[in-house]
């Protein structure tokens, strides 16, 4: 790390204690009590919730599980309306963390698991009784720790709700965005949506939860829509992979590990993608395993070497983006974004939800940070001495 030069300001360097200042921009419509959350795990790993005078609450492991947390400490931190701004202090250092905000309360509980741990259950996309399920919400995911600083992103791996931004001031003066959606995104990308299910036959349009009265609540990925139903796009890819397979099978397909000393060739033996310095392979991906990144031949075990642990994420970002049988698209990654999402079938989600950010950038996918070095499309933003962090709800103003 360089050495800070020191004129005037070097003390502001050093007492960068672990503190976090966050400022939280509210410009949503209306006047529904707007509130931030936010959850972490600190740094002995306990689960930790931040209260109204910044300071973290540790849930009980005794805790009575269907009690929401809200009733035993002031976690909901309510925010000031008409685009007024609100400063939150995160006392020090947590990893995992979310920043939550809320139109309406949002209801976290703490339950043990199996080995007598305690975890808090946070508000789900995908069950239908969760008490959240008729809350709008959205958050950013942050780390802050002494050694990394802070990384930051905004994620809708599993749906698009609340339009969030963010923008990260360091102590040298120099900002980092990423805007996020317009006010107005969910509408434009549930259109995308339908026409998509119109033309295709597949159930894009499902993606789309509304409200008894048709407004439009939030928007599914299609790994959470799996998730509800696991029969969605169940043969959605099965044409693509069995031509990806066959064409692998007479050629060699390159995987850039970008970490490793080298590249990594595979090429497709009977039914299994095998790829040099990795023991295992892979068997032909469902729908589910692609759009999930995470089942199938992309589930990764504490056993799987490096080469393995490099071509996961290549690959399955190569099925998303469907770049897999375009000219170069035999090495991976290689092809800048201008050809993702530009054959079919790709992950529409992600396509519309790139084309509808205002930088088009924010993760849709798990390894939406795959790419040619300098071509990110994740948004994740980075500092090792921040002086800000800003979130504006409902879109930034105008
Ligand atoms: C769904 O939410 C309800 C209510 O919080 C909870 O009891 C149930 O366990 C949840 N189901 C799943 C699959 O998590
Ligand atoms: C976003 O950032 C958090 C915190 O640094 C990190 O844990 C998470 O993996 C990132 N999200 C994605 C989708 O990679
Ligand atoms: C991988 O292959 C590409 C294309 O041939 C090449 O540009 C790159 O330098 C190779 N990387 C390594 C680590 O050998």
């Amino acid at each position: 790390m360089r050495v800070p030069q020191c004129p005037t300001v070097c003390f502001l360097v050093t007492v960068a204690a672990a503190q976090l200042s966050v400022s939280v921009v509210n410009n949503l419509p209306g006047n529904t009590p707007t509130y931030a959350y936010v959850t972490a795990q600190s740094r002995d790993h306990q689960i930790v919730l931040l209260q109204s005078d910044h300071t973290w609450y540790y849930p009980h492991v005794e805790t009575i599980p269907s009690v929401p947390l809200d009733e035993l400490a002031s976690i909901a931190i309510p925010l000031a309306a008409g685009g007024a701004r609100t400063t939150i202090t995160i006392p020090s250092e947590f990893t995992s963390g979310r920043i939550w905000c809320s139109s309406g309360t949002l209801a976290f509980y703490v339950v043990l698991n199996n080995n007598g741990e305690a975890v808090l259950v946070e508000p789900s996309v995908t069950n239908a009784t969760d008490p959240n399920h008729a809350v709008d919400w959205g958050f950013a995911e942050l780390s802050y720790t002494k050694e990394a600083g802070l990384f930051v992103n905004l994620s809708y791996v599993d749906f698009v709700g609340l339009a969030l931004g963010i923008s990260l001031e360091s102590q040298d003066g120099r900002i980092q965005e990423v805007s996020g959606f317009p006010a107005t995104a969910m509408a434009d990308l549930c259109d995308r949506l339908q026409r998509q299910a119109r033309s295709s036959g597949y159930p894009w349009d499902q993606l789309c939860v509304t409200d008894s009265d048709g407004r439009i609540r939030r928007v599914l990925s299609p790994s959470s829509q799996i998730r509800r139903n696991p029969s969605a796009f169940h043969d959605y890819y099965s044409a693509y992979v069995d031509e990806v397979w066959s064409t692998y099978s007479q050629r060699f397909l390159t995987v850039n590990p970008q970490t490793l000393a080298s590249n990594i060739t595979c090429i497709v033996h009977g039914d299994t993608l095998r790829c040099s310095g990795d023991d295992r392979g892979f068997r032909k991906p469902t729908a589910a395993d692609i759009f999930t990144c995470d089942s199938g031949p992309f589930a990764i075990d504490a056993t799987d070497n490096d080469a393995h642990v490099a071509v996961v994420p290549r690959l399955c970002a190569a099925f998303q983006r469907a770049t897999l049988l375009l000219a170069g698209g035999d090495l991976q990654p290689s092809l800048d974004p201008s050809f993702y999402y530009t054959a079919s079938p790709n992950n529409f989600y992600s396509h519309f939800v790139h084309e509808l950010e205002l930088d088009g950038k924010g993760y849709a996918f798990p390894y939406d940070d795959v790419g040619p070095l300098g071509a990110d499309q994740s948004g994740v933003i980075a500092s090792q001495t921040p002086r800000l962090l800003t979130l504006t709800v409902g879109g930034r103003s105008q």
